[in-house]
């Protein structure tokens, strides 16, 4: 096994790059990773659904219509299916379907192309990754760099994937035991927005957990308290029972500059940490006359809420732009 890397900086707040530099590369490859590593981020962050063999693969959903060319595979055409995850009907074409060895004949495709049409430039390039290979590049890096890059996985939809059969909690662990990050040195913090999965994580594992938080509603696992009643002080304390801290929305922080929650204080009253998502400027590669009052870098607001958010004491944040987070991080 290899040696564990030291544990992740936590001072000054790190910088996670949401899903890579998800802003200038198709989200969840190598290619947005190694370039938000080049960027400076401290940890890179895949969101986790499982593949048919049981394997970890980075994807926002398992639902893999508009993240990956598989409608252009004839071979695949009778696997476009139907299905409910969490309490939504969902129609496309699914990891759990297919093995490793056949998603890695896919290629990813920008998600969002009305936001960021630069990205569909490597649309059909990148393979989609593992979290073995996220894992590998990671230390590669650390080991080139001289500094502790880390991971930040989030595991999707884990009370579906338990309902199928495929539970993910041991399979993370073991993911994490094999590449020797599994402890509570580890360069690693593993999210997510539902609390048993957190709960049974953290019966497994010394790896940091973080609760994700959302401005509406409630956890997909229908048993958890509602997020207002998570942010309550007494909430914030079950929370910390099981967590390391909390990842919310960032809205739930400050929007604009309209007065500031107190949930940064209140976290931190209650033992936790506290990492916002996500910071970007979705309209940045938008021609300039459909800026919506951005400034010419196209990053004004963007900027701005992360110093307000620095200012008001956060811990680290989520940005699909690493490069302009490490520059604000280092300014603050
Ligand atoms: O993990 C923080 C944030 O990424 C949660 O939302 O949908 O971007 O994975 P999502
Ligand atoms: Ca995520």
């Amino acid at each position: 096994r290899a040696e564990p890397l030291a544990a992740p900086s936590l001072s000054p707040p790190i910088v996670i790059a949401h899903r890579g530099a998800s802003g200038l590369r198709p989200e969840h490859t190598l290619a947005s990773y190694e370039l938000a590593i080049a960027q400076g981020a401290d940890f890179i962050e895949p969101d986790l659904v499982l593949t048919k063999d049981d394997v970890f693969v980075a994807r926002h959903e398992n639902n893999i219509a508009d993240t990956s060319d598989v409608a252009d595979h004839p071979e695949f055409a009778d696997r476009r299916t139907t299905k409910t995850i969490d309490g939504e009907q969902v129609t496309g074409w699914f990891t759990e379907d297919f093995t490793l060895a056949e998603l890695k004949t896919l290629r990813a495709k920008e998600r969002l192309p009305m936001l960021r049409p630069a990205n569909t430039d490597y649309d059909g390039r990148f393979q989609i990754p593992t979290l073995e290979e996220i894992i590998a590049l990671a230390k590669r890096a650390s080991a080139e760099t001289g500094r502790t890059i880390g991971i930040y996985p989030e595991t999707k939809h884990p009370s579906y994937f338990a309902s199928i059969g495929q539970p993910m909690e041991r399979r993370l662990v073991a993911a994490l035991d094999a590449a020797g990050w599994n402890g509570a040195d580890a360069p690693v913090f593993i999210q997510s927005f539902e609390v048993d999965n957190l709960r049974r994580l953290h019966a497994l594992t010394k790896v940091r957990l973080i609760q994700l938080l959302d401005d509406t509603g409630g956890p997909a696992d229908g048993a958890a308290p509602s997020y207002a009643d998570m942010i309550s002080p007494a909430g914030l304390k079950q929370v910390a029972g099981y967590a390391w801290g909390i990842g919310p929305n960032k809205d739930m922080i400050a929007v604009g500059s309209k007065p500031a929650t107190t949930l940064v204080r209140d976290a931190h009253a209650a033992g936790l940490r506290v990492h916002p998502w996500t910071f970007r400027a979705e309209n940045y590669f938008l021609p300039r006359s459909q800026w919506k009052g951005l400034n010419p870098r196209g990053h004004g607001d963007v900027e701005a809420a992360i110093r307000r958010q620095l200012a008001l004491g956060i811990d680290g944040f989520f940005t699909d732009f690493p490069l302009i987070g490490v520059e604000m991080r280092n300014a603050a």
